[in-house]
């Protein structure tokens, strides 16, 4: 079946309108990890699945809890409920959820660690992320777009070398130092599942692609030009080549005074900016680079909520009325958020836009 095009699309889904030129208002709005534990009812399918991983590999209870946030909030996206870290997991490295902990892997740290993936063997796992996709297209609302993602080269690497999460990325920044013909491989080989993975994705009935690059901050500017932005930029022109209008969106998180060089060099459609970025940062952004800008309430102030909150988003809002813009958190939402607060963000959002 051919593909609908952008505009036919936009018609439909609200959510998609920025990336055609138009700036609507109220803004589109989704959360980052709108699907979690702050949600009852995300805890009891969680239950209903045993292991993390179990339940990103059941399409009918990834979809299930896809679906609880966009019925609670009616938001304009939903996200595909799935994890960076089944892209090593489907190569072959060893990942688990340790509840309490966050993932551990197997660490890579040497060639023989790199020469146990085997990308050969993705499409099993990746087939079974497929499937969710097409649920969710067919259980969806017609009006909520459907966000298609994967975690940037760089991120997922700094997983699969330090085993673990970190806060200084210190393993994977060693590695890429010392061991640059173990490093880049790795690199290369990321791009190359992923970009599989997200064809999958938008063959199945994704939207648009967001790449989260979670950790793009912690890297001095020449090892964020060639861990960060060359693999992006393989990337975007590779997906573009096969899809010319699917919309990508970049999370450089952390790149800061690097984001608007990472837009441009990468040719990403929009960008999520983090928190730390200035109000006047982020529509400095729209106007340097005329892509789409999406972010960026601080998640904590969502679990504050109150009078505080509504303020913020205000001022968010109305420095970006007018632009090609999309309502988002700065990072992912937090466990402890109150489901109230999100619905309170709903109607603020919704009100001033
Ligand atoms: O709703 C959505 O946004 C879709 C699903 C989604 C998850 N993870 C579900 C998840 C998405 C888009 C992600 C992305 C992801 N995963 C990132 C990039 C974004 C970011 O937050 O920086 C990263 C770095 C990961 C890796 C990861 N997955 C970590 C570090 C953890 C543990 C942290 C924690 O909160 O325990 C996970 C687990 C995870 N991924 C959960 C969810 C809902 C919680 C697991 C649980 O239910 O026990």
């Amino acid at each position: 079946m051919p593909f609908e095009s952008l505009a036919q699309r936009a018609d439909r889904r609200r959510f998609l309108k920025p990336f055609t030129g138009e700036a609507p208002w109220p803004p589109p709005m989704w959360l980052m990890r709108q699907a979690g534990r702050y949600l009852p009812e995300y805890r009891q399918t969680r239950a209903k699945a045993g292991g993390f991983l179990d339940l990103c590999y059941s399409p009918a209870l990834a979809a299930e809890v896809t679906l609880q946030p966009i019925r609670r909030y009616g938001f304009d996206a939903s996200i595909l409920f799935s994890d960076i870290l089944v892209v090593p997991d489907a190569l072959g490295q060893e990942v688990r959820f340790v509840e309490g902990e966050g993932p551990r892997l197997d660490p890579i740290e040497d060639i023989v660690g790199l020469s146990r993936l085997n990308a050969n063997r993705t499409g099993e796992k990746f087939s079974i992320v497929a499937e969710t996709v097409t649920r969710l297209r067919q259980d969806l609302p017609d009006e909520t777009a459907l966000i298609g993602f994967c975690g940037a080269p760089w991120t997922v690497a700094t997983y699969m070398v330090g085993g673990r999460g970190s806060p200084d990325q210190a393993a994977a920044r060693l590695l890429a130092y010392r061991e640059p013909q173990i490093f880049k491989p790795l690199i290369d080989l990321l791009v190359d599942v992923s970009v599989e993975y997200l064809t999958l994705q938008v063959e199945a009935g994704a939207d648009a692609l967001q790449i989260f690059d979670s950790w793009a901050g912690s890297l001095p500017e020449d090892q964020f030009a060639r861990w960060v932005t060359a693999p992006t930029r393989v990337m975007v022109e590779r997906l573009r080549k096969r899809y010319p209008e699917i919309p990508i969106l970049g999370f450089p998180r952390g790149a800061d005074q690097l984001s608007a060089a990472f837009v441009e060099e990468t040719g990403v459609d929009g960008v999520s900016c983090n928190t730390a970025m200035p109000v006047m940062g982020m529509v400095e952004l729209a106007e340097k680079t005329d892509r789409v800008v999406q972010g960026n309430l601080d998640p904590l102030l969502l679990v504050a909520g109150g009078q505080q909150m509504d303020e913020r988003v205000v001022e968010i809002l109305d420095a970006m009325k007018g632009r090609k813009y999309i309502f988002n958190l700065g990072h992912g939402i937090l466990q402890t958020t109150p489901p109230e607060n999100v619905a309170r963000l709903v109607e603020v959002v919704r009100r001033d836009g």
